[in-house]
């Protein structure tokens, strides 16, 4: 068995996000590990390596056989309108990959064959039968707790029936000792530690053989020599890894170049990983990844963003009110990687305006507009060695640099970008300190005004070549708006040297990077934009194994079915809307006075604004969720919530009403 090669100085970089399933459209969470892949790469392109980054979807199984009947499309149908979906999301956020792997590319599939093959000529695959404990309503096994002799779907919630199925398994009994000397001898295999830990300590409680694949599910690749029987599709997805570089085909010629990879994966996903994927691997003989990097997840309301709870960020919100620069940012330096992280939106504002608008920007634009006030726009060049307190500057850039490039490659991206806000402050509190508004009004003070402005204008240059991979467009801005040509990502920082002679044109474009965000504004319109019932997410089940194999994701309370009990709780009234009028400066509320059978009206609001006029909707009978919180929007209290279907692609309201005549205050139940 090969294990990880030595590295001898790194000449090029491999990094791979996971693929993405097909079966539900893209939102924060998946974005999240693209940009940190993205990031990643093109900081270490910046530093003249030679960088891969390889993305992709993971389209086989039952769970996309699934969504695509849902949808009423033919699966290839489905599966190419959200893989299409999932690019320009990426391409959206202004993400760069060298290339997108498709399980269902046909050099792939020969790839996941010959390894299948080789797998079996060495002697790990055998054929017997699957025992297990089987869900009808899931359509799938279930791993289930050994004792428990009468388990249930924690999904449905109903008894599982005991099932027996022919199938394929790989030996992974005979890799426990194997994989724990791995991690023995090579720490650096899973990080970070916390998730080595976890995987050596499930190792060592012993590894079952695993079943490798169902004869029920047809839509995937076929086992060589037995097409009865379709592979398990994390057999198959896990392959992308290598079958990409054309491992297995002829279709590429990079495997050589480029393996072995970082995998950055979601800590929902280790066990795949860090089990059996160098299982698979080490049992056809094939080099092992260099790493795999768990990063935790993003929360919202402390639990993980998704599908399943319907509380993922959508892109397209993001995008109406942020710029790809701020999202960028903030994901990278709000989270510590590798750990959970909330995110709201209230921090992306904030964070946009005090480290971006009032830190960066703010430091550019008074540098910029300094020079063109004081020196004509022409930047004069520091001394090369500085004396005094100017010396603190160069040599501040200098440790945040060091200390940017040591945290970005051990993927502490908030760290590493804290390390070049120090320099940031820095330059600030020496443009401060020295006051140049002041000495531009003393002529005997120009050397020393010029000296001033000379020092921050180049900390500024080096601080945009730092932040450049993680702020792409606006350090290209900041960068053309010093005068200065040529793109940021392709200038190694660690080549830049400090003062001597620069080919500068003259400033007179000073435009602020990033403009301040209206938190009161913002948010008053992303909470109407969530009163919109027709925006609301659908709360559909999520389930991640499509095949007789374990699965790593429990189904989070939130998703369960709920019970009678939990049913009566909402109060659904009808009611009949007496007023209606718009609300000034949101144009997507109404608000309403109804009558709900009470002594008094009540006033709701509903987000409705742009498919219905208030006279459409005045004496009209309507549905109401009467027992809600009441709420603030736009300064006005919400004390209810009108109910509205969902209907086309554009997702428009409409109302939900009576066939007959009903009393006001009837409940609906
Ligand atoms: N198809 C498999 C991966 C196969 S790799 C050989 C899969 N796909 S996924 O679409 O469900 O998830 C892809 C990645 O998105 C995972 O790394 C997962 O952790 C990540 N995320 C999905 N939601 C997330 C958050 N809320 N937060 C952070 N990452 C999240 O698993």
């Amino acid at each position: 068995m090969r294990m990880t090669k030595p590295r001898m100085g790194e000449k090029t970089f491999y990094a791979t996000t996971p693929i993405y399933y097909v079966n539900a459209k893209p939102h924060l969470g998946h974005a999240y590990t693209t940009l940190v892949v993205d990031t990643l790469t093109k900081f270490k392109r910046q530093r003249g390596i030679d960088a891969f980054f390889l993305t992709g979807s993971d389209e086989h199984g039952i769970n996309i056989e699934r969504a695509a009947e849902a949808k009423g499309l033919p699966v290839r149908r489905h599966v190419d309108q959200v893989v299409d979906e999932f690019k320009t999301a990426f391409a959206r956020l202004g993400v760069e990959y060298d290339r997108w792997i498709r399980t269902i590319d046909p050099h792939h599939e020969e790839s996941v064959q010959k390894l299948w093959r080789i797998l079996e000529k060495n002697g790990y695959i055998y054929k017997g039968n699957y025992q297990g404990w089987f869900c009808g309503y899931c359509n799938e096994f279930k791993d289930v707790d050994g004792d428990d002799e009468h388990p249930g779907c924690p999904i449905h919630q109903r008894p599982l029936d005991r099932l027996s199925e022919e199938s394929y398994f790989f030996k992974l009994s005979e890799f426990g000792r194997p994989l724990l000397e791995l991690y023995e001898s090579n720490p650096e295999f899973v990080q970070p530690d916390v998730r080595r830990n976890e995987v050596i300590s499930f190792v060592s409680g012993g590894l079952k053989d695993l079943a490798m694949s169902r004869v029920s599910v047809k839509w995937g690749i076929p086992v060589p020599g037995d097409p009865s029987h379709t592979i398990y599709v994390w057999f198959d997805a896990l392959i992308n890894y290598i079958s990409a570089l054309g491992w297995g085909n002829e279709r590429y010629q990079d495997f050589d170049r480029y393996w072995p990879a970082l995998h950055i994966v979601g800590k929902d996903i280790l066990r795949f990983h860090t089990v059996y994927w160098p299982a698979f691997l080490m049992g056809a003989g094939i080099e092992l990844p260099r790493t795999v990097f768990v990063h935790g997840m993003l929360l919202r309301g402390g639990q993980k963003m998704g599908k399943t709870l319907g509380n993922a960020i959508q892109l397209d919100v993001l995008h109406r009110y942020f710029t790809n620069d701020q999202i960028r940012y903030y994901l990278l330096r709000e989270v510590a990687f590798g750990q959970d992280g909330e995110v709201t939106y209230q921090g992306l504002i904030d964070r946009s305006n005090s480290d971006l608008a009032d830190g960066l920007g703010n430091l550019a634009s008074r540098t910029l507009t300094m020079i063109r006030n004081y020196s004509g726009g022409v930047p004069h060049r520091p001394e090369i060695v500085q004396t005094g307190d100017a010396a603190d500057v160069p040599r501040q850039i200098k440790e945040s640099r060091s200390r940017f490039d040591a945290e970005f490659n051990a993927l502490n991206f908030s760290r590493a970008l804290e390390a070049a806000w120090a320099g940031i402050a820095r330059v600030d509190k020496f443009i401060t300190d020295h006051r140049p508004w002041k000495l531009a009004k003393d002529p005997t003070a120009r050397p020393e005004l010029e000296r001033i402005l000379a020092t921050a204008y180049e900390a500024l240059r080096h601080l945009v070549l730092l932040v450049a991979p993680a702020l792409p467009v606006t350090s290209r801005e900041i960068w053309s708006q010093m005068g200065l040509d040529g793109d940021p990502l392709q200038i190694n920082p660690n080549e830049t040297t400090w003062g001597g002679a620069l080919e500068v044109s003259k400033i007179d474009r000073i435009s602020p990077a990033f403009p301040k965000l209206d938190k009161e504004k913002i948010m008053a319109e992303i909470e109407s934009d969530n009163a919109r019932p027709e925006i609301a997410e659908t709360k559909t089940q999520e389930s991640t194994t499509t095949q007789p194999a374990t699965t790593e994701s429990a189904t989070p309370p939130a998703a369960q079915p709920i019970t009678i009990d939990d049913f009566v709780k909402v109060e659904l009234r009808a009611a009949t809307v007496l007023e209606a009028e718009r609300v000034p400066k949101a144009d997507k509320l109404l608000r309403l006075v109804i009558d709900l059978g009470e002594t008094q009206p009540r006033q709701i609001l509903a987000g409705i604004a742009q498919h219905y006029a208030p006279e459409d909707v005045v004496g009209k009978k309507i549905i109401v969720v009467a027992n809600l919180a009441p709420r603030k929007l736009r300064g006005l209290e919400s004390n209810g919530m009108l109910l509205a279907a969902s209907v086309g692609d554009e997702d428009r309201p409409v109302l939900a009403t009576f066939g007959e005549e009903v009393p006001n205050g009837a409940r609906l139940k």
